[in-house]
């Protein structure tokens, strides 16, 4: 599986369904309760993961911009079935270059999820001049934030960590990216913009079952770690098949650590 292809996103949804912060989901439907219809525009929205966490928690008349640069996703995404009074329209996009016009029109919240540890710190600036000069308010959903914790440990548990979170701030489009860092920096700009956010975390969690979740991580972490060259492919061998044994052993837990935020315009503004 590559990093956005269908298949990931479809083995990953029900982990992010869960880790999804509700504190956070619902101070971002609570915003809109008043609104007889809502206009969402989702960034980035892979197969519609974000639609489907969201929509059932906003008032019934919803229209909702999908954005993202992937056709072969957007189509997947269109294809949600969708309540009586929700309409979507997929708009391929590619967000580095054409932001700005993703955020035109009449628009009642910004969304995304997994997308702000892809961007970089000039791109998020970005974002987030956008949002406030529009006076939109953001749900921003399952950044990674660098925490992992591993059951069992094992002695190269914390070098591979290092390799992958230096893997994560590599360019994936945007410039390079601000991976685990994204969630923190993107809630100071927008605070310092004059949003009041309300954030929470939004880890991962996978028990023994979870094998083929856990078998396509430590897969991606080990080929990140590779990548970047900091340990030897035996290291890193070693460290994957221990790894995969544990998990066909039944034996092994991942927690993978996240970050939701919701970013609204302050009153006193
Ligand atoms: C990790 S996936 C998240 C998808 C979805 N939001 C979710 O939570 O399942 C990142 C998404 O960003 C999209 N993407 C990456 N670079 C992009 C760009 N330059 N413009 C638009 N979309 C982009 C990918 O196609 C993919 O759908």
């Amino acid at each position: 599986m590559t990093g956005f292809s269908a298949d990931w996103l479809t083995l990953r949804e029900p982990y992010d369904m869960r880790a999804r912060n509700p504190k956070v989901l619902d101070a971002a439907a609570a915003s809109l309760e008043a609104l007889s219809s809502v206009r969402v525009v989702d960034l980035a929205c892979g197969t519609g993961s974000t639609l489907r966490a969201l929509g059932p928690l906003l008032p019934a008349q919803q229209s909702w911009k999908l954005i993202d640069n992937d056709l072969g996703l957007l189509a997947r995404a269109k294809a949600t079935p969708l309540a009586k009074h929700v309409t979507v329209t997929a708009i391929p996009l590619d967000l580095n270059r054409d932001l700005e016009a993703a955020l035109d029109g009449p628009v009642d919240l910004v969304a995304t999820s997994a997308l702000l540890d892809l961007v970089s710190e000039t791109w998020l600036d970005r974002l987030a001049v956008e949002i406030a000069a529009r006076s939109i308010p953001l749900y921003a959903a399952l950044s990674y934030d660098g925490r992992i914790g591993f059951t069992p440990s094992d002695p190269l548990d914390a070098a591979i960590t290092a390799a992958v979170n230096a893997h994560q701030r590599t360019d994936k489009g945007f410039g390079p990216a601000l991976g685990p860092a994204a969630a923190a920096f993107a809630i100071a700009r927008f605070e310092a913009l004059g949003y009041s956010v309300v954030h929470g975390a939004s880890d991962w969690a996978m028990e023994p079952d979870d094998r083929d979740m856990q078998t396509e991580i430590l897969a991606g972490w080990a080929s990140a770690a590779h990548d970047m060259g900091a340990l030897s492919l035996a290291d890193i061998t070693a460290w994957h098949t221990r790894r995969r044994d544990a998990v066909a052993a039944g034996c092994s837990s991942l927690r993978v650590g996240h970050v939701d935020f919701f970013a609204t315009p302050s009153a006193t503004r």
